[in-house]
């Protein structure tokens, strides 16, 4: 970049929209609501809740720090921070996963296109189950469509990426993130009103830790890191633009707050209709693409809310992949001294390729499998329970560890100006140092099976 000034969020709002927007995701709709209610129901949010306030709000406090402190993308913020430390994987790590996540999440974002068109045409409402279930498929294998979503989506992500941060990402988020609470609202008020909704709230919140696994922790820490977009450098490099004035802690509060109940929003917005219909909830693209739009078709005005649910989906899912496309341009900017319209061009030139290689995944070469899994299955289960904790694993020790305590006070109390309680810090870096670690490890190593504790 030859202006030495950075870019940056132009307000304290401004900041906050794009930081709920990235961690609202896919993850919140397709994945907390179905991993809520097979694992105890309530039981579950029991745990997640935990492992949100004790774990990985910690873990974001420690990606605010790395980035506001260095004011620089993933990479060069570690080698401002910890020069030649083997901390310089976390980089590595953060632009390698992203890409490939970036991939599929697109694939995908390009699907919610497809469903918002779908939605116009009666034609998708006049199927049932099984035939709802045949056009989801064959859509997602055909070689051309789904690949030309999946480059409408990664255009429009590029776009605003491309407008930058006061004038693209923030620009976006001030009015789309805000929407996707008012819309997830009237589907809501819908749901819980269809008769029979209770069942759906009692598969939702009903605590039954009898159905609690060994796995159910791990899912519980991998979704977490996931829907709060940690262990990628997605919030390092989103704190990197964070005006020195602000307190971090109180916006990582509200980030975790604003995806927490968001996702307990979608839950209650998603399944209590399940339900009342009588169907069996699924979780991910099945329950998205095939369940959903079954129950729309037998909704009185079932196409406006089709349409209102895929237009959050598409929502969720954009203003979570510019947060994934910004930190790989960040990154080319940055080390590589491009303009930012360049490193825009070359990511999303990049992404366009993968995706679609993992668009054609689904169809012409679906018969590539690894561990039992097609590559989106295999991506999915290795990016949020193996590649993300693992960030985290390395953020919390470089924070933990690396970085002089003084100078992880100074960057928590924004220089000084807002005092933190003793106590509270101190805890915060026990947990950093010791706790995170030990947690991250055990629930890792034994949810994949490596070690066999609980
Ligand atoms: N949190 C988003 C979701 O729930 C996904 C996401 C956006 C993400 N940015 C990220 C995940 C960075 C990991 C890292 O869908």
């Amino acid at each position: 970049m030859t202006n030495n000034k950075r870019d940056g969020f132009g307000s304290r709002f401004g900041a906050l929209v794009a930081l709920a927007g990235a961690a609202i995701g896919l993850g919140n709709l397709w994945r907390f609501p179905y991993l809520v209610g097979n694992n105890g129901g309530g039981a579950f949010i029991i745990i997640y809740l935990a492992f949100v306030i004790l774990l990985l709000l910690p873990v974001m406090y420690a990606e605010f720090v790395i980035g506001r402190r260095s004011q620089s993308n993933v990479f060069g913020a570690i080698k401002k921070l910890a020069p030649k430390s083997v901390f310089i994987s976390i980089g590595i790590l953060s632009i390698a996963v992203t890409l490939t996540i970036l991939s599929f999440y697109s694939v995908v974002g390009g699907w919610t296109i497809e469903y918002i068109v779908q939605s116009f045409s009666s034609d998708l409402f006049k199927q049932d189950n099984g035939a709802l279930g045949a056009t989801f498929s064959n859509f997602i294998s055909a070689p051309v469509r789904p690949a030309v979503m999946h480059l409408v989506f990664l255009g429009l992500t590029a776009l605003i990426v491309a407008g930058g941060i006061k004038d693209g990402i923030e620009k976006y988020t001030k009015f789309l993130t805000p929407m996707l609470f008012v819309i997830i609202v009237i589907l809501l008020v819908r749901s819980i009103t269809l008769p029979g909704a209770e069942e759906g709230l009692r598969f939702l919140f009903y605590p039954d830790f009898s159905k609690l696994k060994a796995s159910s922790f791990l899912d519980a820490l991998g979704q977490g890191f996931f829907s709060l977009s940690l262990g990628m450098g997605c919030i390092i490099t989103y704190a990197s633009y964070v005006n020195k004035r602000e307190n971090i802690r109180k916006m990582s509060l509200t980030t975790v707050v604003a995806d927490t109940l968001f996702a307990v929003l979608a839950g209650i917005a998603i399944m209590p209709a399940v339900f009342a219909f009588g169907v069996s909830p699924t979780s991910g693209p099945s329950l998205v693409f095939i369940t959903l739009p079954q129950i729309f078709a037998q909704l009185p005005f079932g196409q406006m809310f089709s349409l209102l649910f895929f237009i959050v989906l598409f929502v969720a899912a954009i203003t979570s992949s510019i947060s994934m496309l910004e930190i790989v341009v960040a990154y080319i900017c940055e080390e590589f001294k491009l303009s930012r319209k360049a490193a825009v061009l070359y990511s999303s030139v990049f992404v366009a390729f993968t995706g679609i290689l993992c668009s054609l995944s689904e169809g012409a070469f679906s018969s590539f499998r690894l561990f039992d899994k097609n590559l989106f299955d295999l991506f999915d289960y290795a990016s949020n329970n193996i590649m993300l904790p693992l960030g985290g694993l390395l953020v919390v020790l470089f924070v933990g560890w690396k970085l002089k305590r003084k100078d992880v006070l100074d960057e928590m109390t924004s220089g000084g100006t807002i005092p933190m309680n003793r106590a509270i810090f101190g805890s915060v870096m026990i947990i950093l140092k010791f706790i995170a670690p030990l947690a991250i490890s055990i629930v890792m190593l034994n949810g994949i099976g490596l070690i066999k504790i609980f």
